[in-house]
């Protein structure tokens, strides 16, 4: 039914309990009334009758005729005389059996109590009875001579003209309700369809693309296009999974399916040399990469990246171009390459000792030199310089990641104005104060309002980046959209959690759980019985790898059953090496695990492994399937796909994750056991929890939370992040247009 429908049937349903309500209350007054009316009139009319009839009461002609008198009055159904004795004197043939001398006379007091009586009481009766005729009024009154109680006169009187009275005054009210709800309701009804109609009209012949746009409609216009614009978007993102196909739509549809220009440090593949000289694709470790890649496949277009690989060069073509991924080659890498002291300078130096310690509370203190500063801004040029040369068009869409290049997102505006770029900080903003001991940290926010927007995972990291810039530059907020307004550019600044695709492919291509354990057990020389627990990490100090490795020394200490049955393997990428808190770590976590080994270790049993090289995925997922439990005790993290991952590779629902509250992937996997990593006594219980967890309680958890990353999957942060570009882009050409359409003067 409609909505117009359903209001006119409650319209109606309300005027007719309206009108039978009020016809209800007009019935009964006016009947009471008309009722009072004939009674009184009667009554009067006895009066005076009884009178001439005690003048006739014994000339029985003479009484006749006055009945007969009486009973012409149209209303008067019959008229009887009655002797005291209650026998009839004379009658009209009409009078009703019911109410003759006999019956009216027994119920009438006064006759009762004083017919013969020397001192009569001259109290009429009267009555209103409902006959098959319908309801007649009747009265009787004593007929009095000298004192003496001659008998009595009985009128009957018809009522139901009354009624008929009472049906013609109903029916009125109802015509007269009926005419005035269709005015009252009817007519304001069609007033305001006609209104919206015209309007909707108005509106559409304006939304219409080339349409001459009266001014008054100025201002509303671009108000009903983001609407327009934001219910599109909204029904996008409630309908269904988002998956590759439906990302390379939104492309197409939101953003005409201009290609994408990603700018990262960290190239999706980088080539190597192999010992025998052959050249092998490596899959570098870097959550960054896990999650863009993906992306790149379903949309296409040009990756701009470090060639890191030490047979980078052999493969690119004389533009530095190579198509990847292998065999499938949907979109390409564009290289670029750095000299040492370059990598020195903006890798090592500024990036990774002083904007990564800067970012991560996790205790190491940040270096920032001039010389690493000149060398960031320079090879963030080199780079910017290298993604307007991809760029085909005035407007391409480009995404900027991480902290590597917080300066692109300005150096690529100024040579492509029209740009939408999008910057991502993979990593956590730091407060304002914190910020503040990076001496360029004006340099660094001025940089990334140069994007159209600015992604974090959090909430809370996009509330401190905004903290910075309000504490040190000169902007305008605009806190409706959480948007930065710096020399009129607008940058919105918005939460989006990055996450895996979904599927993930080497989840398809891996053996099963069954399968991955056994041949896990087998390369680790494991027992049967053995339990299982694995850390998936780069080297790195933010990741908790020593509170880790000291929590499973605790549960060995506290839990002696576990001793001789229990292994932590550690896979553990060494990650640049070339600064000097990252060897330290190494050699910190090597004498860790060798001191846990010598203590819980025997001939035949290693508590703590140690697999401190690269691996490639497939290798990593069959780890993942194979543990009882995964432990991520990041110190300080943005997101951690690592945790996710784990998640996604456990597709027969078995296996207990342990996270770190301090991650980003703490807020969107709640079913995980969550600790704190330094806290080692509850980080130790949560591990023997997850040996002890019923299988049952191990499937709800993974069930969730794999609904969960299944749900809000890579497509998802990208195709969101996308549409709030198209839709900024939108609303930029358009609010473009209407100020040239203001100013015009030959408009005003
Ligand atoms: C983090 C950063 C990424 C980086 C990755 C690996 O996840 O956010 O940008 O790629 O670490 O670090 P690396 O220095 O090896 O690229």
């Amino acid at each position: 039914m409609t909505r117009l429908a359903r209001f006119i049937l409650g319209l109606l349903i309300a005027l007719a309990l309206l009108t039978w309500a009020v016809s209800g209350v007009v019935q009964t007054t006016t009947r009471e009334w008309f009722e009072r009316d004939v009674s009184v009139h009667a009554q009067l009319a006895m009066v005076s009758a009884t009178r001439s009839m005690a003048d006739a009461w014994y000339d029985p002609e003479g009484l006749q005729k006055q009945l007969d008198a009486i009973d012409r009055n149209q209303h008067v159904i019959g008229v009887a005389a009655c002797n005291a004795d209650l026998t009839t004197r004379s009658l009209t043939p009409d009078l009703p059996e019911d109410f003759r001398c006999q019956e009216v006379g027994v119920r009438v007091r006064i006759l009762n109590s004083g017919v013969g009586g020397a001192n009569p009481k001259l109290q009429p009766w009267s009555t209103i009875a409902t006959l098959p005729t319908g309801r007649v009024y009747v009265a009787a009154m004593p007929v009095i001579s000298q004192g003496q109680v001659l008998g009595f006169v009985i009128l009957a009187h018809d009522l139901s003209y009354i009624e008929r009275r009472e049906a013609r005054a109903q029916t009125f009210l109802l015509v007269v309700f009926g005419i005035l709800a269709v005015l009252a309701f009817g007519v304001p009804l069609l007033v305001a369809r006609r209104v919206r109609h015209d309007w909707s009209m108005e509106v559409r012949k304006l939304m219409r693309k080339g349409g001459k746009q009266p001014r008054e409609f100025q201002p509303i216009l671009s108000d009903v296009r983001e609407l327009v614009a934001r219910m599109a978007e909204e029904r996008e993102d409630l309908a269904g999974h988002w998956t590759a196909d439906r990302l390379k739509q939104v492309l197409n549809r939101n953003l005409h399916g201009e290609k994408i220009v990603i700018l990262a440090n960290r190239e999706p593949y980088s080539h190597v040399f192999a010992e025998d000289g052959s050249i092998e694709v490596q899959h570098p470790a870097s959550g960054l990469v896990t999650a863009l890649e993906p992306i790149m496949r379903a949309c296409s277009g040009v990756w701009v990246a470090h060639g890191s690989g030490n047979a980078d060069r052999e493969t690119v073509d004389r533009n530095d171009h190579v198509r990847v991924p292998p065999e499938e080659e949907s979109y390409h890498i564009r290289r670029v390459w750095l000299s040492d002291e370059e990598q020195q300078g903006y890798y090592y130096g500024f990036s990774n000792e002083g904007l990564w310690p800067l970012c991560h509370i996790a205790h190491a203190r940040p270096t920032f030199r001039a010389e690493d500063w000149a060398y960031y801004q320079q090879v963030n040029q080199k780079f910017s310089d290298a993604v307007c040369d991809e760029a085909d068009s005035e407007d391409p869409i480009i995404l900027v990641e991480d902290y590597h290049f917080a300066l692109a997102p300005a150096m690529i505006r100024k040579r492509l104005p029209a740009a939408t770029i999008i910057a991502f900080w993979h990593i956590p903003w730091p407060n304002a104060e914190r910020m503040g001991i990076c001496p360029w940290h004006n340099e660094l926010l001025e940089g990334l309002l140069g994007s159209s927007i600015v992604g974090f995972h959090t909430q809370l990291h996009c509330n401190n980046f905004l903290d910075s810039v309000d504490r040190y530059l000169e902007t305008r907020r605009d806190r409706e959209q959480n948007a930065v307004i710096m020399h009129g550019q607008k940058t919105l600044v918005r939460p989006y959690p990055i996450a895996l695709e979904w599927p993930v492919r080497w989840v398809d291509s891996a053996a099963s759980p069954e399968e991955c354990r056994a041949r896990v057990w087998k390369d680790l020389g494991l027992k049967a019985d053995a339990l299982l627990g694995i850390g998936v990490d780069r080297l790195d100090y933010t990741k908790g790898i020593e509170e880790r490795l000291l929590a499973v020394e605790m549960l060995l200490e506290r839990y002696p059953k576990y001793r001789g049955r229990f292994t932590f393997v550690q896979l553990a990428e060494p990650s640049r090496t070339k600064i000097a808190r990252y060897r330290d770590l190494n050699e910190a976590v090597e004498a860790l695990a060798d001191r846990i080994n010598e203590r819980f270790g025997a001939a035949d049993y290693r508590p703590i492994i140690l697999l401190r090289s690269h691996h490639e995925p497939p290798e990593v997922f069959r780890y993942y399937r194979a543990a009882d439990l995964c432990y991520v005790s990041s110190l300080h993290d943005g997101m951690n796909l690592v945790a996710k991952e784990f998640v996604a590779a456990r597709a027969d629902l078995r296996g207990v994750l342990i996270l770190s509250e301090f991650t980003g992937a703490a807020q969107d996997l709640t079913e995980a056991l969550i600790v704190n990593p330094y806290d080692l006594v509850r980080s130790s219980n949560a591990m023997a929890v997850a040996l002890a967890m019923p299988e049952e309680e191990q499937h709800d958890r993974m069930r969730s939370m794999r609904s969960m990353i299944g749900r809000f999957n890579v497509y998802r942060w990208a195709g969101k992040m996308l549409m709030d570009a198209a839709h900024l882009r939108n609303h930029e050409r358009l609010s473009g247009r209407l100020t040239e359409h203001v100013y015009d003067s030959s408009n005003i």
